[in-house]
């Protein structure tokens, strides 16, 4: 198969470039691949909402973007944070366009949220399931489109690049070219290639590394795995944001959260004893950035040794709580917690991943002719730590950037020929998938005892250690097991791990959501730190 456009990945990112794309080229076919359902994404579990400066007399982009550079900690790169702050608005108002409903207030105007790290109220929201409708409103357009072929249920192993055709490609090989992918499809248990001319990686987090985290099942850091095995620039990974309250509901994978509009709306944080200790760690209290909060909160469970904390809305209007945040509201009550009257035990969870594939201003990868936008890639926006609610955004923002850059180069680009059929690795099918399964929590304890949200020199080394032993015996299975989705993810979460666990070996310094008691200083030289 063929095609001018590839798409991998069917969350707010890809959706957004490929409907733009198909637009502009409608005599051309868009192929968007997805390794389950379409939906299936971290982008229909947002919740808070999406940031954006809409009220112009109280915000302004100033304002918007000081807060994310503030909560960035000193990483942030000027420019994107410019870019997406000020183009930000115009692409919310295509989404609405398409159909994305937020909500209003009693004058008809867009109600505005506030989030952890926000000066001004500025999310846009629908109720507590914003990342749904936005998600719904997407895949709604993209029925309207004749020329985007969806393929569900496809699982991309590997970009495709000189290596394939024999060459040696190395680090510092500097016209590595993406010329497609191979890719398992579920349905036939084959691998088939797909050329293509302009490759986008729209692939998403990576929670799934952490034994507790808010992400689906999808978020296995496919795309960042694969450019490193092909030798592309990584950025950044060390940076994974904890998002400060998701239930505490032991056994249950993966965490639902409770948005931190809940925190903007007036709930407060409460530790075992009742007090609400937020006051004695930010003078922002329970709406400092969300590292700060996460930090805390880990160090009242140790202090008190509870593997909780609360989250306390009693003292809210109940009406007004149900209005906004129903499904939460629902959650809870299924599991016999009356936010009326209870309060809600909250943990932290790997929720966010601040670093990925390094890109530029158009979302050009270190890769000739593959792009990477939304949660895999690592634009500079969000440097040591992500203000709330401004992922969707830069997913819409590089979605529409990667299709401008890519829109006309298209024409100057031709298929590549004499790419080989994958070879099948090893003749055993997979026998014995507990050798999978038990890897993968062995990975997941690794890095939520060693890589969370506090970390030392010791800790890393071990975690480094024990990674290396996993990382050997997967490969051996890998070169020996006919592929399937569950060993890739092993695979790609492996490698993942190791670069959150390099990244932070890296850093001797603490800064944003890096948090190492060796290292409590902030270094003087601003460094990204590229693998
Ligand atoms: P995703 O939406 O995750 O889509 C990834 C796609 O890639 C999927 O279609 C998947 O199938 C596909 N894929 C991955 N690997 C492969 C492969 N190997 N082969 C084929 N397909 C593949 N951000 C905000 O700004 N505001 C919020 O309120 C907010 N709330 C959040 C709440 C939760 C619970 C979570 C988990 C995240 C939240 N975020 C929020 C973050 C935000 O939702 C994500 O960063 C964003 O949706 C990522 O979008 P994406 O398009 O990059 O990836
Ligand atoms: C939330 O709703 O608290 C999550 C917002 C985000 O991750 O940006």
């Amino acid at each position: 198969m063929q095609t001018d456009f590839l798409v991998i990945g069917s969350g707010i990112a890809g959706l957004t470039y490929a409907l733009k794309t198909a637009k502009a080229h409608p005599d051309k076919n868009i192929v968007i691949i997805t390794k389950t359902q379409a939906d299936e994404t971290n982008t229909k579990y947002a919740q808070g909402g999406i940031a954006g400066v809409w009220d112009e007399e109280k915000d302004s982009y100033d304002k918007h973007i000081e807060d994310t550079l503030i909560a960035g900690d000193g990483l942030c790169n000027p420019k994107t944070v410019e870019i997406v702050v000020t183009e930000g608005p115009e692409r919310i108002k295509e989404i609405i366009e398409y159909g994305a409903r937020f909500d209003k207030d009693a004058n008809g105007d867009y109600a505005l949220g506030k989030e952890g790290g926000h000066s001004e109220n500025r999310i846009l929201h629908h109720k507590d399931v914003t990342g749904k409708e936005m998600e719904r409103a997407l895949l709604h357009e993209l029925q309207n489109t004749t020329n985007i072929q969806l393929l569900n249920h496809c699982f991309v192993v590997d970009i495709i690049t000189q290596h394939h055709l024999g060459y040696l490609v190395t680090k510092s090989t500097t016209d590595i070219t993406c010329f497609g992918v191979y890719v398992l499809n579920l349905q036939t248990n084959k691998i088939d290639t797909i050329l293509s001319k302009i490759t986008l990686l729209a692939t998403g987090g990576n929670g799934q590394v952490y034994r507790t985290t808010t992400n689906p099942r999808i978020a296995t850091g496919d795309g960042v795995a694969m450019v490193y095995r092909a030798k592309g620039r990584i950025e950044n990974m060390e940076f994974i944001q904890f998002h400060p309250t998701a239930l505490y509901q032991p056994g249950e994978s993966p965490s639902f959260l409770i948005t931190e509009a809940v925190r903007g709306d007036g709930g407060i944080l409460r530790n075992k004893q009742g007090e609400a200790f937020m006051e004695r760690y930010d003078a922002r209290k329970d709406l400092a950035p969300r590292d700060i909060v996460a930090r805390a909160i880990d160090n009242e469970m140790k202090k008190n040794g509870t593997e909780h904390v609360y989250l306390d809305c009693r003292h809210m209007d109940i009406d007004k709580f149900i209005h906004h945040f129903p499904n939460i509201y629902e959650k809870c009550l299924n599991i016999g917690i009356d936010i009326a009257k209870d309060m809600i035990p909250v943990a932290p969870a790997a929720h966010y991943s601040c670093g990925g594939i390094k890109t530029d201003e158009y979302g050009r990868t270190s890769i000739q002719n593959l792009y990477a936008c939304g949660e895999c890639a690592s634009t500079g926006l969000h440097g040591a730590n992500r203000l709330a609610s401004n992922s969707l955004l830069e997913a819409m923002v590089f979605g529409h950037r990667c299709y401008l850059d890519t829109v006309n180069r298209v024409n100057d680009i031709t298929f590549e020929t004499g790419i080989p059929e994958w070879k099948i690795k090893g003749t055993s099918e997979p026998k014995e998938m507990i050798l999978i399964t038990q890897s993968r929590k062995e990975l997941e304890q690794i890095m939520s005892d060693y890589v969370g949200i506090v970390r030392t020199d010791m800790r890393l080394k071990r975690a480094m250690k024990r990674l290396d032993l996993l990382y050997e015996e997967t490969e051996e299975l890998y070169r020996n097991t006919k592929v399937s989705p569950q060993l890739c993810e092993l695979r790609n979460l492996i490698t993942v791990g190791y670069l959150i666990v390099k990244g932070a070996e890296f850093r001797k310094e603490s800064r944003g959501l890096h948090y190492n008691t060796d290292h409590l200083e902030k270094s003087a030289l601003l460094q990204n730190i590229i693998l």
